[in-house]
């Protein structure tokens, strides 16, 4: 390729930007003549590092991808484009994509018309992307978490200029709908409310990487997951770095609550949310909550720190007492809940008696399992400019103490199933043994058992064995055919086609004109009979017949019926 083009770069100072207000755009993803000849025949792969985002991002990309024509590859050797989207969230994070970009040069060897395009998190942080540039000079696409939804212009742009192209945009962020999407998983299934952060925690990049906070509208929401509902899905996530910040910028009263609420309502078996922040987090929500049985009782509450002076220098917002106070209304409205969490080690002069009081709180909330990590300095950040005075030494001391604590009541929550039989959504074989199968309790807690492939994506009920801490081992209690055949047969009737079949032959049976005409016709019938095949009585016979088929509810149900028929052959088709 010929010489890079840099459109735009990243500036930090831009980044912090919270006045320009996001924009609503409709996207089209209209795909050039040009991009689509390229794309037929070939196949992408999309490599993702970080958080839920980035992993939502990845199906919208994928979805930009297919509907342009690439196909999903099946490894890395066969992939004729590779995106690889990142994260800025911690610097291992970032260690692990220069390696993998690295990785992809052999693939440009081979063919060189392979496109590698690297994206997400990290591209946002000012240098990173010039270096990238500068030091893999086979990286033929760049750009970050502002422009993903025009990543078919820009691969458009880079085939007709014979260009790379270096795009990174810095600006509060927009709210983009209508984009495709391929998503990875047919039963689970994240769905973004609210996109970006405006905590700005002192140590935390994402402000920075992902623009301002900005609620996407509650009809766009609640579309979404009315589709979700009829593909069958069994759980949906409701996701933002703050989910409890929902709808505070429309200023009209709309909360976190009331779209948690309307969405339960919709009927998906399994609702989840992640995360909240405890410095919003409403009375109100925890009456919806407690409400509906659907929302799991599975709350991810992270704390990041024990002590009120460290939690202030984090600009976290909340006190230990009032994090505890929080964890108080929790349990008592919520009895049985699991609490899990976030905590940092090594916050810069973080004293030992603060450290502490991280063990002590962990302690105290007994948390059913927690996401450790060493603080990690972030160019750009509040906290990065701090001194630090807590040797490195020190600090992996105090995350082997912290983890000891953490297992113990990770390991104290597990055991709390064991002899439980409990409801368990089945995620698909175990990585290790295919014929293990692994899924997540109402708790979020991994649960193996011995069973069929099949019955992913199934509820399935589970008597829990064996306890290992970081995941349960149970059996099933009922017969695995029997439990798929059911999990068809509602699947089947939650089916639009299926269902409108059926209410359309509820109002037929019910309908009077109707009844009248089928005893009219089975009268003649009779007298066609006895009259041994009057021409007369067939006539009448037969104008009957026609008055009953082209009666519009009956017409109704039997413009139904092949698409009905084939769904049946298509569930009939076996368990595969
Ligand atoms: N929005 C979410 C978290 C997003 S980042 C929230 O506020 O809970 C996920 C986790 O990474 C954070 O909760 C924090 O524990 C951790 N984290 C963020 N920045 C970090 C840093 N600079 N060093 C170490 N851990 C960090
Ligand atoms: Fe980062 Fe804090 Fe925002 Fe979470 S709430 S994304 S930790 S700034
Ligand atoms: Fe990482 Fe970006 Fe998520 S920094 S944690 S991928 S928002």
């Amino acid at each position: 390729m010929g010489k890079r083009v840099y459109e735009s770069l990243p500036d930090m100072a831009k980044a912090r930007n919270r006045v320009d207000k996001p924009n609503l755009i409709k996207d089209e993803a209209k795909v050039s003549l040009r991009l689509a000849s390229f794309a037929a025949g070939r196949h992408y792969l999309i490599k993702t590092f970080g958080c839920q985002a980035n992993v939502r991002d990845e199906e919208i990309m994928a979805g930009y991808l297919e509907k342009a024509g690439f196909s999903k590859a099946e490894s890395e050797e066969s992939t004729d484009l590779v995106i690889i989207n990142t994260c800025a969230v911690r610097e291992n994070a970032e260690d692990k994509v220069y390696g993998e970009i690295g990785k992809f040069k052999a693939n440009r060897r081979r063919d060189p018309q392979f496109i590698l395009c690297v994206c997400g998190c990290m591209m946002q942080e000012e240098g990173v992307a010039k270096k990238i540039s500068d030091s893999y000079p086979y990286v033929n696409l760049i750009f970050g978490t502002h422009n993903t939804h025009r990543l078919l212009d820009m691969l458009d742009e880079h085939l007709s200029r014979h260009k790379d192209i270096v795009n990174v945009l810095s600006h509060p962020g927009d709210i983009i709908e209508g984009m495709p999407s391929a998503r990875l998983d047919n039963s689970s299934a994240y769905v973004n409310i609210t996109y970006g952060c405006d905590k700005f925690c002192t140590y935390c990049i994402v402000p920075y990487t992902r623009g301002r906070e900005r609620s996407r509208q509650k009809e766009d929401i609640l579309s979404e997951c009315r589709e979700l509902v009829e593909q069958g899905y069994k759980q949906i996530t409701l996701l933002g770095q703050n989910v409890n910040s929902y709808g505070k910028d429309f200023h009209d009263g709309t909360s976190f609550a009331t779209i948690l609420e309307e969405v339960a309502k919709l009927g998906i078996p399994r609702l989840r949310f992640m995360t909240s922040h405890p410095w919003d987090f409403s009375d109100e929500m925890l009456e919806v909550i407690a409400k509906y049985p659907n929302i799991m009782k599975c709350i991810h509450l992270p704390v990041q720190s024990g002590s009120t002076e460290v939690l202030k220098k984090m600009g976290r917002r909340y006190t230990r007492e009032e994090y505890l106070d929080l964890v108080a209304r929790i349990k008592k409205k919520i009895p049985g809940v699991f609490l899990t969490t976030d905590i940092i080690v090594g916050f810069p002069n973080e004293t030992l008696e603060q450290f502490e009081e991280t063990l002590s709180i962990c302690e105290e909330v007994r948390y059913s399992s927690a996401f450790t990590f060493i603080y990690s300095p972030r160019k750009g950040t509040p906290a990065a400019k701090m001194k630090d005075d807590v040797p490195d030494e020190e600090k992996k001391a105090r995350f082997m103490r912290l983890l000891k604590v953490v297992e113990e009541t990770t390991n104290e929550a597990s055991a709390s199933l064991l002899g439980k039989t409990i409801p368990v959504l089945v995620d698909g074989p175990s990585k290790k043994d295919p014929n293990i199968l692994s899924g997540y309790s109402e708790g979020s807690k991994l649960v193996n058992f011995p069973g069929p492939a099949y019955l992913k994506g199934e509820i399935v009920e589970l008597k829990i064995i064996e306890n290992h801490c970081h995941y349960l081992v149970g059996e099933l209690l009922e017969d695995p055919i029997l439990i798929k055949a059911n999990g068809v047969k509602k699947a089947l009737l939650e089916e639009p086609d299926v269902k409108e079949y059926l209410r359309l032959n509820k109002q037929i049976e019910e309908n009077e004109e109707i009844k009248a005409l089928q005893e009219k016709i089975g009268e003649t019938q009779k007298k066609l009979v006895a009259s041994l095949g009057d021409a007369k009585v067939k006539a009448e016979y037969e104008s009957l017949r026609e008055k009953l088929d082209s009666h519009p509810l009956i017409q109704n149900r039997e413009s139904l019926r092949e698409g009905v028929e084939n769904l049946l052959k298509a569930v009939s088709g076996g368990l595969s």
